[in-house]
């Protein structure tokens, strides 16, 4: 079955995370089908600035900032979107990122706060859009994933478990609301190239993109025919992706290897090494200690 009513003339789609990265070219691409879009993001200049240049491009499009880890941001943004405009068609879930930091070097609070914009916001955006949706008979959400935790991409325990989670999340709410008009997608992101924080990543360490490295731009042409199309789930990444998942999930021992391979483990140290500071060696006693 194909949903194309939930894009085009007349619809409403709002899109998180859409002040930089890929989520201004999702925007761009969703503002591209006709209706109207809604781009959010903690930053009102950035959004000023992604809406001046797609209305300029003739696109219709507004923005409403929003931090979506503060309690009831979420529902307050669907809220002010379905009074102004009777209803929101498509959700697109795209806000997202780790702050590439050990696990334990973090607080807690810095951890939990990776999994409030990451898996807490998209399925709170989900819920409160959910209402209108079923009550108009159409609706579609589209979650922005990531291999990280089929792969156990280095540093990234809590954005895996998020990431993972949405995956689960989407399965789910797709299976339950499908006969009722509301679809669901999930996009599964390897690494990205010319926009988002991968590319910052390689900016930051002064080092280059790599072939494993998927162009931004279709990530955001993914998720339109995701739509349009109806797709469950979208691997976006060079390759065989949705093999690479599949013998991921069989033989999980291989993702520390691949992660090798790819020169991804050096580069995220490199990243690591650079953010945090040197925790210093044990003393002499800890080290001998029950070794
Ligand atoms: N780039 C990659 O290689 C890659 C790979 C796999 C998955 N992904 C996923 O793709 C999505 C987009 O990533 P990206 O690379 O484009 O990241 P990005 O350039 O860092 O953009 C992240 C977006 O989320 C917004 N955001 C951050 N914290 C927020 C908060 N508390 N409340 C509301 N908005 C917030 C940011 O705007 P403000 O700072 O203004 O709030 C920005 O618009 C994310 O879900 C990410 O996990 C990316």
């Amino acid at each position: 079955m194909s949903s194309p009513t939930v894009l085009g003339d007349g619809r409403i789609a709002l899109v998180t995370g859409a002040s930089r990265g890929i989520g201004a070219l999702i925007a761009r691409d969703v503002a591209r089908t006709g209706g109207h879009v809604v781009l959010s993001a903690r930053s009102a200049a950035d959004l000023r600035a992604v809406t001046a240049d797609l209305a300029a491009g003739g696109a219709d499009v507004e923005f409403v900032p929003a931090d979506l880890t503060e309690a009831g941001a979420a529902q307050a943004l669907v809220a002010d979107i379905e009074q102004r405009h009777g209803g929101i068609d498509l959700l697109v879930n795209n806000a997202g990122g780790d702050p590439l930091r050990e696990f334990h070097a973090m607080s807690i609070e810095e951890n939990l706060r990776t999994l409030a914009l990451n898996l807490i916001a998209p399925v709170t955006l989900s819920h409160a859009a959910l209402g209108g949706m079923l009550s108009r008979g159409r609706g579609h959400v589209v979650n922005i994933s990531a291999m990280a935790g089929r792969v156990a991409f280095p540093y990234t325990e809590v954005y895996a478990a998020a990431k993972d989670g949405l995956i689960g999340f989407t399965r789910v709410l797709r299976n339950d609301y499908h006969a009722r008009g509301v679809s669901a997608s999930v996009i599964i992101l390897g690494a990205v190239r010319g926009a988002g924080q991968g590319q910052r990543m390689l900016d930051e360490a002064g080092m280059k993109s790599s072939a494993y490295m998927a162009p931004a731009d279709s990530v955001a042409r993914a998720v339109v025919s995701a739509v349009r199309k109806d797709r469950p789930e979208v691997v976006v990444m060079p390759g065989p992706a949705r093999l690479l998942r599949a013998v991921m999930d069989y033989f999980p021992g291989l993702g520390p290897a691949v992660n090798r391979a790819s020169g991804a483990s050096a580069t995220m140290r490199t990243i690591i090494d650079l953010r945090e500071p040197k925790i210093p060696p044990p003393t002499a006693g800890l080290a001998s200690a029950g070794r």
